[in-house]
């Protein structure tokens, strides 16, 4: 099938790589034309502007946009509509926050086009390994866009989750979950660490060895191994983590809700606390303790 897409970042440039690998045919858009031609180079057709990727692709569309969630695929959304006719697709696959996704297929539909929400989980990997894929919208879309989904999926790897939203609220919860997964690790590891056992080991030997048949085993053990043997102590690294929105939502959702998700929770506290240097509320506690029992504080300095 031909897809038409807007985005040739981390992921975009390499799903519309594995679409070519698969036989379908790319035309791509890119705010910096020089990715584009590459993907020209590559067998794809390149795309200037919107317009031009309209014309490239023949009815009904299906438009993938591969972009940061939030204003950007609001305002790709707005140009597109004005551009593409009744029964046209467009496939949002950035991690957009699923009350967005609802809205937007609601806007889109009033001009007769067809709004598929997917979740997309692989990261830089997913060229070689696949896409895992968690779709959302008119099930009549899904099963038009399918060829794509199943050339970029793994075998086994792209499911129809539902109506609109359904797909970026599964890969919102996948993401709160690898929140809390990466928490475990992150603690587990720190303690070993910590301990006269773990000092001196091997932690690139070690997540190699829990990858055997351990039930502690994932991919997440795979990239800790490869982390490890390119630095053993990982002293390379400024102890900060960022958050990119889908572990707010999530615990958002959780509260919404009222389902309890303590660890999810505490994972996204944790990424906070990990960007805290010299934090107020550190010092409120040692100030407190000073004050109720003389206890010993060190200096501003020494923090
Ligand atoms: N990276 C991951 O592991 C991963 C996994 C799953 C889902 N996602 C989601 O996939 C989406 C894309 O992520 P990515 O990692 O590919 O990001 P990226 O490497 O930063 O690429 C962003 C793409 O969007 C374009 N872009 C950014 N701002 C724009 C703007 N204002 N107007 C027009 N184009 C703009 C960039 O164009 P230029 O080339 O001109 O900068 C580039 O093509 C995001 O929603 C992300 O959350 C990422």
């Amino acid at each position: 099938m031909q897809v038409g897409m807007i985005g040739l970042g981390r992921m975009g440039m390499n799903m519309a790589r594995r679409l070519l690998g698969g036989g379908h045919g790319v035309a791509a858009f890119n705010r910096t034309p020089q990715k584009t031609k590459e993907l020209e180079a590559e067998g794809g057709r390149g795309a200037y502007s919107l317009d031009e990727l309209r014309d490239l692709l023949i009815p009904p569309r299906v438009i993938w946009l591969m972009l940061p969630a939030g204003e950007t695929v609001d305002a790709h959304l707005e140009e597109l509509r004005a551009l593409l006719s009744e029964g046209d697709m467009i496939v949002d696959g950035a991690n957009s926050d699923y009350r967005d996704t609802v809205r937007r297929a609601k806007g889109l539909a009033g001009a007769g086009l067809l709004f598929l929400d997917a979740g997309v989980s692989g990261g830089i990997w997913g060229l070689s390994q696949g896409y895992c894929l968690m779709v959302g919208g008119p099930e009549d879309a899904f099963r038009v866009v399918e060829p794509a989904f199943k050339t970029l999926a793994p075998p086994e790897g792209y499911m129809y989750c539902g109506p609109s939203g359904a797909g970026h609220f599964t890969k919102m919860i996948h993401n709160g979950i690898e929140y809390g997964l990466m928490q475990a690790y992150g603690e587990g590891l720190a303690l070993l660490k910590a301990s006269p056992y773990g000092r001196r080991m091997d932690l690139a030997q070690l997540a190699h060895v829990w990858n055997r048949g351990s039930v502690v085993r994932s991919w997440l053990l795979e990239l800790a191994e490869a982390a490890f043997t390119k630095d053993p102590d990982l002293t390379g690294l400024g102890a900060y983590v960022e958050d990119s929105g889908e572990g707010r939502w999530t615990v958002r959702e959780a509260v919404d809700l009222g389902v309890s998700a303590p660890v999810i929770t505490m994972s996204l506290m944790e990424r906070f606390r990990s960007r805290e240097k010299n934090s107020f509320s550190d010092r409120v506690l040692a100030a407190l303790r000073r004050e109720f029992g003389g206890h010993a504080v060190s200096d501003a300095e020494e923090k």
